[in-house]
């Protein structure tokens, strides 16, 4: 399913408003994720960080939550976002939580534009290593 500039971009106003909710009392450092599933609906996450610092949750982990408690399906577009509202790279590890549950071809707004997740996490460990 194609996407559109005005896709992206509502995609992308989803995202700045996930992180006005972020709890980054620590970091201050605010991020909002938003994407679209397989079945056209919009899933989003914030940012929650904790007293013990390695604990936080990234954006993404909320944004996989949301995923799964509406009934699931595949991520098919993702932005993330800074409370700046600057497009951010995903992290390592949420890269693969993006891979594991968009697969290769989820496209995603890079710094370097829209990439695919193959691009983003190339030759990624995956589902299909397990089958
Ligand atoms: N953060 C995310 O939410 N997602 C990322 O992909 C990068 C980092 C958060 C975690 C932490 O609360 C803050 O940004 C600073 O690292």
């Amino acid at each position: 399913m194609g996407a559109t500039e005005a896709d992206w971009a509502e995609l992308r106003a989803v995202a700045d408003e996930a992180a006005t909710h972020a709890y980054a009392p620590y970091s201050k450092y605010r991020v909002g994720a938003a994407a679209r599933v397989s079945d056209g609906r919009v899933v989003a996450g914030c940012n929650v960080e904790n007293a013990a610092y390695g604990v936080t949750l990234c954006a993404e982990c909320g944004l996989v939550s949301d995923l799964h408690l509406g009934g699931g399906g595949r991520l098919t577009h993702f932005v993330c976002v800074n409370g700046d509202g600057d497009v951010i790279m995903p992290c390592g590890r949420c890269r693969q939580l993006l891979f594991e549950n968009g697969g290769p071809e989820l496209l995603v707004w890079t710094v370097s534009g829209i990439r695919t997740m193959a691009e983003v996490l190339p030759d990624a460990f995956g589902p299909e290593d397990l089958a």
